[in-house]
């Protein structure tokens, strides 16, 4: 029987084992230690999860692909059904199901059984709602007992992160922990040396802890309905005059989360009914293609692509081929940021607040760490680090520290 430290992300998931001289991470497909959180059900078949999941999905398996599954936490959507195959699935069982299978392969891969578990956790599951964050914790340890998990507790996200961090810290210094993901944007203001890593109650330490629900499939959301979905009608005219087509379609379709609620019957025929009435219905052939193909979740794929190339190279592009010959979107890093810059202003302005929450001048931040596939986003991270100026900037394990940490505190609480 083991302790671990689980790290279920809205966009990436990792289990690292407490046991031995050193928390390490556990390979959860193939030798991968990081797994994207999908899950795809295959009529008939074994679910399958990570790469293999996105896999099967993007080569046309007919089937159900399922991401960003920890945002329903929280929501009333926990317990609604989800039509999978001839059945139906609620929400929380299918998070069980993913769950189940990280935490089998887990349990291969290091060749014993997980009894406890340190789940991470963002500061606010939802924001402004501290009744909606304790049935999202509830929610996640209920699921994690249904798994066989005998010992649950959490950890802040960004706390974990720090206790990952500290162990490169030579002398005592004041850290801003900035960890910025797919689904939220958690910080924390912690006092961290070598000797205080060595204790096991840090309470005192944490000087402010404060998060945002906002991350990179927000971004995925603007970018998609800034770029791609005008090219499928969005914002076109119906024939009536002062009317627009109606947008719910483009909102489900750029969120992650709600891809699968177009994929029925009733969402077809109401989408022919608006190209019959509408003034551009070329367009919204396009976007009933998108729909009865089932290809959501690609789209929404090249989007979060083009998101990232255009971080990381200053050009991305949409390839919409399948969509229609030669139709594409292309995204450069202005456009990205004119896009989403209030987004990235939205997670900066928790700094102010952490700030506050710990009585300290942004001077007095020595370190500012970052984690979470977000910092890539240049905007996002040149706003972090105007936040607090004078600290030294220190780029973590982008998809590891959280996962890392939470497995350094679960050795803690086992010991
Ligand atoms: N190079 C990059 N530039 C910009 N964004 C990136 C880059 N690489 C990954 N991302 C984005 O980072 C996000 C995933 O980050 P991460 O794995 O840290 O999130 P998570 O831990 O799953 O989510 P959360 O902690 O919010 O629940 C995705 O939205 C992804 O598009
Ligand atoms: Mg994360």
């Amino acid at each position: 029987m083991a302790a671990c430290g689980l790290d279920f992300g809205t966009s990436n998931t990792t289990l690292g084992l407490a046991a031995g001289p050193r928390p390490a991470l556990v390979p959860l497909e193939g030798a991968n230690l990081t797994i994207p959180s999908a899950i795809f059900f295959e009529p008939g078949r074994q679910a399958l999860v990570g790469r293999a999941a996105m896999a099967a999905y993007v080569e046309g398996t007919p089937g159900r692909l399922m991401r960003s599954l920890k945002s329903v936490l929280g929501s009333s959507l926990l317990e609604e059904t989800t039509p999978v195959g001839r059945e139906r699935i609620r929400f929380r069982d299918v998070i069980a199901r993913y769950l189940a299978v990280v935490k089998a392969r887990a349990e291969a891969a290091a060749d014993t059984s997980l009894d406890t578990v340190v789940h991470g956790r963002p500061v606010h599951f939802v924001d402004g709602d501290p009744e909606g964050d304790a049935r999202a914790e509830d929610a996640l340890r209920e699921i994690a007992r249904s798994i066989g998990f005998a010992e649950v507790s959490f950890q802040f996200e960004p706390i974990a992160a720090a206790l990952d961090y500290e162990r490169q810290v030579r002398a005592e210094e004041i850290a801003l922990i900035a960890d910025i993901g797919g689904g939220t944007s958690d910080f924390s203001i912690v006092r961290l040396s070598p000797e205080r890593h060595a204790k096991a109650d840090r309470a005192g330490d944490i000087l402010a802890n404060d998060g945002v629900r906002i991350g990179g499939t927000d971004f995925d959301r603007r970018l998609s309905l800034g770029t791609v979905m005008p090219l499928l009608g969005l914002g076109s005219p119906m024939k009536r005059p002062d009317l627009d087509v109606p947008t719910s379609y483009f909102h489900d379709l750029a969120t992650w989360s709600s891809i699968n609620r177009l994929y029925n019957a009733k969402t077809l025929r109401e989408v022919e009914e608006v190209r019959r009435d509408a003034q551009r219905p070329d367009l919204i052939d396009r976007l009933y293609t998108v729909i009865e193909a089932e290809r959501g979740h690609s789209l929404a794929m090249e989007v979060e692509g083009a998101k990232i190339a255009a971080s990381e190279t200053g050009r991305g592009g949409v390839d919409l081929d399948w969509v229609e010959p030669s139709l594409a979107a292309d995204l450069d890093r202005t456009g990205l940021v004119a896009q989403t810059g209030e987004l990235s202003r939205r997670i900066a302005e928790r700094i102010g607040r952490c700030l506050a929450q710990a009585g300290l001048a942004a001077d007095r931040i020595d370190a500012l760490f970052l984690t979470g596939g977000s910092t890539g986003l240049p905007h996002v991270r040149a706003a972090l680090v105007a936040g607090v100026p004078r600290a030294r900037v220190v780029d973590g394990d982008t998809f590891g520290s959280v996962g890392t940490g939470l497995t350094i505190e679960a050795a803690r609480r086992a010991a």
